[in-house]
């Protein structure tokens, strides 16, 4: 998979990039990440990225000129026509675990990150076919809902986490909360870790991890049950448990 970033601060992705999981798949080839300044395709002596609104009020907006001509000029060197450019912003649909294994399918991407208090409303318009959120706060710039967005998607590509593990137990991947995990000492600080987890008995411990996991998502987020299948017997779980739950 290879992902293209365009932005007006490459160096923030250096650590992130770097380090762990995205490290590793960068390492096995199974991922090229390359990050783009959009202010390398200026032409003028100060480099300018932003001017003025039209039409006034405060705040300065990233020109169109330089987001086109970067996009452009990477589109060029690849033969794949269909690519989805993704703007990163606000106001785009909410990224989630569904919309991360949507992006992974596709071979290539392309991420651009505004900046400034907005970015011209033709690139929203004329060059994007996507615009992605990762939720209901303001950050400074795009950058770190690539980065977010590069990590989900990432550790999804075959490969990517090694043997041990798989994407497919995790939070969110069966529309369910993950069940609480211990691990050695069997008893610390006088908390003992669950007796079923030490029974040897692999269906009550699965049983048991899936009532967690039922009740804790009915708990927190009651939302994501709605996406969920349950069986009657898991259904009864909640009803008699919700009082008491933590
Ligand atoms: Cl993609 N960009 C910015 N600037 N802020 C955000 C966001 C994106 N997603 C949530 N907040």
């Amino acid at each position: 998979m290879r992902i293209d970033i365009f932005c007006l601060f490459p160096e923030m992705f250096a650590s992130p990039f770097s380090q762990s999981i995205i490290k590793r798949a960068k390492e096995r080839g199974l991922v090229d990440i390359e990050i783009h300044n959009i202010r390398d395709y200026t032409h003028d002596k100060h480099h300018t990225v932003d001017d003025y609104s039209y039409g006034g009020g405060p705040g300065m907006v990233l020109k169109p000129e330089p987001v086109f001509e970067a996009v452009e000029a990477v589109k060029q060197q690849l033969s794949v026509t269909e690519i989805p450019i993704i703007l990163l912003t606000p106001q785009g649909r909410l990224f989630n675990q569904q919309v991360a294994q949507e992006l992974a399918r596709f071979p290539h991407l392309i991420l651009i990150c505004g900046h400034y208090e907005g970015l011209d409303e033709r690139v929203r318009e004329y060059l994007s076919s996507d615009e992605i959120s990762i939720g209901d706060y303001v950050l400074s710039g795009g950058e770190l809902a690539a980065m977010v967005i590069v990590d989900a998607i990432v550790r999804l590509i075959p490969g990517a986490l090694g043997s041990q593990s798989s994407p497919s137990s995790d939070s969110y991947s069966n529309e369910l909360l993950e069940y609480p995990q211990y691990t050695r000492p069997q008893v610390y600080r006088g908390w003992a870790v669950p007796p079923v987890l030490l029974s040897g008995n692999h269906g009550e411990i699965a049983q048991w991890r899936r009532c967690q996991a039922v009740l804790r998502t009915a708990k927190r987020r009651p939302e994501l049950l709605r996406k969920a299948t349950l069986s009657d017997k898991e259904k009864k779980w909640i009803s008699e448990n919700l009082l008491s739950l933590k």
